[in-house]
């Protein structure tokens, strides 16, 4: 049985069409200045006709090939989104046909957190020797159910997906992860719909949703550290969800690590949901930041809330 679960590939993609924050200000009471100074944000990608699926191909694509398997040879595929393409089959169904893959596959919704728990129940399957090969995905078309004329939420998100390919291994790979859930805090961050036939938007609480995300990264951050016996000199980056700069600095300060040891691709990419992580983590793979034997903690929260880190030696 394997031991550990490793990341053996790292790919994402994003639509080509660009909104800039001076974009977003020819429609809404905002300006370039307001967005990047309270979020960081200075630019996000939307699609024109692409679905959760299209963006997910690719990603996927991107990562199988630096993993160097065919898709007939994945054990499972588990796909996080919040915008799946229809209300079934799973979108991770529709990728599994489109791959060419022929193993299981199921989506799975934890919003912004999506990829870590994803990631953390790929590891279980590995772990437990139920499958060796997987593929992770966190695919998003959020500015679907984004009120456009709600300046307090549409500046903030944007479209993409990310994907690993998780392997078996007998080196060192994922060595922690901690989910949790809260759902006493749906007032806080949700979609506006009552039935799931409905169509909705996100509604936020945004100072709630700020200090509730400080908080509980910050906590787990340093619980995570403690549970490997890592401390923050030794963690060689941060790869957090990119939702506002402020969140990830404040989160970074707590646990004592610089921000050049963060990957932020935050300003390019807007908050992207299930996919900022793996979208950063890929950005950092293929410029040559992140290198095979680094210590990377991955960490998330996502709406109503939810929220979960991954630490692992890359
Ligand atoms: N442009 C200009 N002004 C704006 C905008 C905008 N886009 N949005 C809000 N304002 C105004 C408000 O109306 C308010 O005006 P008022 O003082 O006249 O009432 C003023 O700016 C300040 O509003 P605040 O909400 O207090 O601004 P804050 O500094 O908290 O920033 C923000 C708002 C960016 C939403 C922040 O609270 C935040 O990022 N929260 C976290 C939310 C988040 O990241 N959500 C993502 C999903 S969850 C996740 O991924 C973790």
């Amino acid at each position: 049985m394997n031991k550990f679960a490793r990341i053996i590939g790292t790919g994402s993609y994003l639509p080509p069409k660009i909104v800039t924050n001076d974009d977003l200000s020819k429609t809404i009471d905002t300006s370039h200045e307001w967005i990047v100074s309270r979020t960081g944000i200075e630019q996000r990608r939307i699609v024109t006709d692409e679905s959760t699926c299209d963006l997910a191909l690719i990603a996927s694509n991107n990562a199988l090939k630096m993993a160097g398997i065919d898709a007939k040879d994945l054990d499972l595929i588990i796909l996080a989104t919040t915008t799946p393409d229809k209300i079934f089959p799973a979108t991770a169904t529709i990728l599994q046909n489109a791959l060419g893959a022929t193993c299981p596959a199921f989506d799975l919704q934890s919003v912004c957190a999506g990829f870590i728990f994803a990631l953390t129940t790929a590891e279980q399957y590995i772990k437990t020797g139920a499958a060796n090969k997987i593929l992770v995905v966190g695919s998003e078309t959020l500015s679907r159910i984004v009120d456009w004329n709600d300046r307090s939420t549409a500046v903030l998100f944007g479209d993409g997906a990310g994907a690993v390919v998780l392997s078996g291994s007998k080196e060192t790979g994922i060595l922690h992860s901690k989910l949790f859930s809260d759902g006493s805090y749906l007032s806080s961050l949700q979609v506006s719909n009552k039935r799931i036939n409905e169509v909705g938007f996100i509604q936020m609480s945004g100072n709630e949703v700020f200090k509730i995300a400080v908080n509980h990264l910050a906590d787990l951050a340093q619980e995570t550290l403690k549970a490997c016996d890592i401390n923050s000199k030794e963690l060689d980056w941060m790869v957090p969800h990119q939702a506002n700069i402020r969140i990830i600095s404040a989160v970074a300060k707590r646990i004592n690590i610089p921000m050049d040891k963060v990957i932020v691709t935050l300003a390019q990419h807007g908050n992207t949901s299930a996919a900022s992580i793996p979208l950063a983590l890929d950005a950092a793979v293929r410029d040559g930041r992140v290198q095979k034997g680094q210590n990377l903690l991955l960490e998330g929260i996502g709406g109503g809330f939810s929220w979960g880190s991954v630490l692992l030696k890359f």
